[in-house]
């Protein structure tokens, strides 16, 4: 059937500035890491992306290793965007990143120029796109000078293959030296995707305070902790065909008593102001108006009508930021 978006699309969404740029971003984006593979049903993954665009959901975030097989979520939503979605391409922010192993030899890893120049290339073939409109270096590279790296970002952008550039799993200090570099090649950092979500805050040491000095934006990847904060762990086993039960980044073994503990205390107060964990978890995120976007994954519509229902409910209260607190740090 012919997909026309929903005209109400931009009704409940909220869009906040990223950084001290002209961009606006959804304040939950979706990623693609998990669920868009080569092996995922071609079907739900549509199914989950028209939901997640006819909601307001504008922004999509890939790497070239998404999948498995790498390259293979880029070739998916290459044949939802051409089938369904090209129509609002103007609508539509596709980011992708290099950093990660993707191809054999010396030039399908880390941060040369030679590796970024061509990735961004596949990326674009991937995804039957002219441009990208985020292109990220995706992890630092200790042997490559940053002025190559952060240069052949700027290329990128200057040759249009990019609107912006940005940067993942940059520490603070680094993220200044690249944010130094990009500015000077004329091409000011847009954006920092970073690792953020109550059970990780390792960007509130230091990195958050250098993004907003900086005005560089913040997009949280990991937000739900890859479902554990959500309702499906709080017994602390992994149900079946979760991301846990599969195997992975994440694994049983992740389930702590401490954690489950912990998990349910946080719960607790969630059900308490009448939201579910995955919506606590989100809106601590935006909390901080340094932070651009929430970046969530999610396997199904439910999932992703769920966590966006947090958007739809009130900020949290003084009081229940110091019982999450409390609760994180108990
Ligand atoms: N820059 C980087 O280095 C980097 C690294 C990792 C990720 N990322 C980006 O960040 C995105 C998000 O990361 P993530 O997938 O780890 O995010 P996440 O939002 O923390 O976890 C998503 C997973 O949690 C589960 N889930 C989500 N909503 C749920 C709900 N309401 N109820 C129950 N389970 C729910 C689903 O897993 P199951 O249903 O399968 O259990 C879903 O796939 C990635 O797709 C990618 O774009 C970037």
């Amino acid at each position: 059937m012919v997909y026309s978006a929903n005209e109400q699309r931009y009704a409940e969404m909220r869009y906040r500035r990223c950084g001290k740029s002209g961009l606006l971003l959804p304040a939950i984006s979706l990623g693609f890491w998990h669920n868009f593979s080569g092996g995922d049903p071609y079907e739900r993954g549509r199914e989950t992306v028209l939901c997640a665009f006819d909601a307001g959901i504008t922004h999509f975030d890939f790497a070239n290793n998404y999948g498995p097989p790498p390259g293979s979520a880029e070739i998916a939503f290459g044949r939802i965007f051409k089938n369904d979605l090209l129509p609002y391409r103007d609508e539509i922010i596709v980011a992708s990143k290099a950093g990660y192993d993707m191809w054999p030899g010396p030039y399908g890893n880390w941060g040369s120029r030679k590796y970024l120049m061509a990735s961004c290339e596949q990326s674009l073939k991937r995804l039957g796109l002219e441009y990208l409109d985020i292109f990220y270096h995706h992890r630092p590279d200790p042997e490559t000078p940053l002025e190559e790296t952060m240069g052949a970002l700027a290329d990128i952008v200057r040759q249009g293959k990019a609107l912006y550039a940005g940067i993942s799993n940059y520490d603070a200090a680094q993220t200044k030296q690249a944010a130094a570099l990009l500015r000077t090649f004329g091409v000011p950092c847009l954006i920092h995707q970073t690792k953020y979500s109550m059970l990780h805050r390792v960007p509130e040491e230091g990195l958050l305070d250098t993004l907003g000095a900086e005005g560089i934006g913040c997009i949280c990847f990991s937000p739900l902790a890859q479902g554990l904060l959500t309702g499906k762990y709080l017994n602390g086993t992994a149900p079946e065909g979760s991301r846990a039960a599969k195997g992975g980044f994440l694994t049983p073994a992740a389930l702590t008593p401490e954690l489950v503990r912990k998990l349910n205390a946080l719960n607790g107060i969630a059900k308490e102001g009448g939201r579910t964990l995955s919506a606590l978890a989100i809106q601590w995120l935006l909390r901080d108006s340094c932070v651009t976007s929430v970046l969530a994954g999610a396997s199904s519509t439910a999932q992703l009508r769920e966590n966006l229902a947090a958007l739809s409910q009130p900020a949290l209260s003084p009081d229940e930021l110091a019982r999450i607190e409390a609760a994180l740090t108990e």
